[in-house]
């Protein structure tokens, strides 16, 4: 289950197998908030605005990522755990319309570029996409993937959480998550980069909002109230608590609605 206990070969066979259970999920594997059909009434209220925090800058948060593809569209976020590694979600590694895998040719990693519509900070290619082995769709959990890059990049990396840690995931405790995705449910992703703090839901709460819930791969974080929450787009990105890397953004019904926290990869369960 650690990815270093995976060989090369080992590692491309389940690349392989992921692309076969891609395709298949093809649909299941694309963003659920992209695919909301709910329209939320009264929309946009303030309170439902989601990363209603503030705006965050990557001198402040150098270690946070955005992945685009070739023609620069941003799809997810992700983060620099070394300086030649990047931490995101397998979801992220799958192209959303056809489930297949992402070649690394057509993911690039930008780094310290608070406003994406500068030319800001440095932009990385990625050698290697590691998925976990496990990973099927972000429903089941091991919502996990690696980017090996081609070149370090100079950002300070962000320290990840240890294996078997729990005190960051005792709910009330806060996190904050950061992305580049939507600031509204049906609303466009954010130019600039921006966080919200919520605090981390018992897993009862989790698990009355999402029946696949796997207390063992995953953790919620949000209001019962909602509000504040990331969305469509921040997939992938960091939530932090205490100068650690604690989780991964995987998925989530709407953004910010209340008795449905955001899901999390629990990273406290893999060896990074
Ligand atoms: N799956 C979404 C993405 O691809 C992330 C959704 C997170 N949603 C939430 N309500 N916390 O960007």
């Amino acid at each position: 289950m650690g990815r270093d206990e995976q060989g090369p070969a080992d590692k491309t066979r389940a690349l392989r197998a992921l692309a076969i259970a891609g395709a298949v999920t093809a649909l299941a594997g694309a963003s659920p908030a992209a695919h909301a059909e709910k329209a939320i009434t009264g929309d946009d209220q303030p309170q439902s605005r989601i990363l209603s925090g503030a705006g965050a800058t990557t001198d402040d948060a150098p270690w946070v990522v955005a992945l685009t593809d070739r023609y620069g569209n941003q799809f997810c976020g992700g983060t620099l755990i070394r300086a030649g590694e990047v931490v995101t979600a397998a979801h992220c590694a799958h192209d959303p319309l056809t489930g297949v895998e992402r070649s690394p040719e057509d993911v690039r990693v930008i780094a310290g570029r608070t406003d994406l519509r500068s030319s800001q900070g440095t932009e990385a290619e990625v050698d290697d996409v590691w998925v976990h082995p496990r990973y099927e769709d972000f429903t089941t959990g091991d919502d996990l993937a690696v980017l090996e890059l081609s070149a370090p990049l100079p950002q300070r990396p962000l320290p990840v959480v240890a294996p078997g840690e729990t005190a960051p995931y005792e709910p009330g405790s806060m996190a904050r998550v950061y992305g580049w995705g939507r600031t509204s449910e049906n609303g466009p992703n954010s130019d600039s980069l921006r966080s919200v703090e919520v605090p981390v839901a018992a897993d009862d709460a989790c698990r009355s909002a999402y029946p696949d819930y796997d207390p063992r791969s995953m953790f919620c974080a949000g209001y019962p109230e909602g509000g504040r929450d990331a969305c469509a787009g921040d997939s992938g990105g960091p939530i932090v608590a205490g100068g650690r890397l604690i989780g991964v953004v995987s998925y989530g019904t709407g953004c910010g609605r209340p008795g449905t926290p955001g899901v999390y990869t629990r990273l406290s369960n893999y060896p990074l």
